[in-house]
């Protein structure tokens, strides 16, 4: 579904991503690690469109994305929701949802499956979005993300900030995604969060993916967790 080669991004003269190369299935959820500053939010960024790699090539399902303008990506089925979400505070639930459905002109049959996802955004359809509470806000990031009818997901630490419940129903969302086939590229900086919903992890290293693993694999042997984020276990 995508595939990453040799990608280089720059802000100016500063290379932050250096010969970054995977690839992510459809229905597989990646995992994508590494301390602050290793270059993951760039890493989206560049799938994007947002910061245009200098070289390389991203490819999503079999259509070149470098070169296309960012508001073209999305149209390819491709949902982004950026580190700390970005909601139209000032509108509500419901406009928030229907803003989501524009890009790729998708209908209310895609509205109707997302709100069936999102219960809670369902009873506050009319309610300002920055009026929700953060895991609300959360909820709705990601609900308007699926509002395209994505195939390819991108997720940047969506549980950031986020009381262990809400972590919980980000999770049981990403699941439900991966279960209808879609792919996830999933940030985060909360490792039991990544582990318990990745299929692979990848671990990014200033700029550069220095290696991946099964969760199964990092149980097994913890060290590349401890190297590439610190953690000990
Ligand atoms: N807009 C920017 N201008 C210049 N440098 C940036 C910008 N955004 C990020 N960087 C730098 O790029 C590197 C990677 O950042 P980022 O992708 O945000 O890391 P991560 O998401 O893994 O914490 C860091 O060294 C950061 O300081
Ligand atoms: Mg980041």
């Amino acid at each position: 579904m995508l595939r990453l080669a040799n990608v280089d991004c720059h802000y100016g003269a500063v290379r932050v991503l250096e010969d970054l190369s995977f690839e992510l299935a459809a229905g597989e959820v990646l995992g994508l690690l590494g301390r602050n500053g290793a270059g993951k939010t760039t890493a989206l960024k560049a799938i994007m469109g947002l910061l245009p790699p200098r070289s390389g090539s991203i490819v999503c399902d079999g259509a070149e994305l470098t070169g296309l303008k960012a508001h073209e990506i999305p149209r390819l089925g491709i949902a982004y929701v950026p580190q700390g979400r970005r909601l139209f505070a000032e509108l509500s639930v419901e406009e928030n949802l229907r803003m989501g459905l524009l890009a790729r002109q998708t209908g209310d049959d895609v509205l109707a499956r997302v709100q069936e996802m999102f219960p809670v955004l369902t009873e506050r359809r009319g309610q300002r979005g920055g009026t929700l509470s953060g895991g609300e806000q959360q909820m709705l990031a990601m609900a308007r993300a699926l509002c395209l009818d994505p195939k390819l997901l991108l997720l940047d630490e969506p549980s950031e900030g986020l009381m262990p419940r809400m972590v919980d129903e980000v999770l049981r969302t990403v699941t439900a995604m991966k279960a209808q086939g879609v792919a996830v590229l999933l940030v985060e900086q909360k490792v039991d969060a990544a582990l318990a919903v990745a299929d692979r992890i990848a671990f990014l290293e200033n700029g550069r993916l220095r290696q991946q693993a099964s969760p199964a694999e990092l149980a097994a042997d913890p060290e590349p967790l401890h190297r590439y984020v610190g953690v000990r276990r």
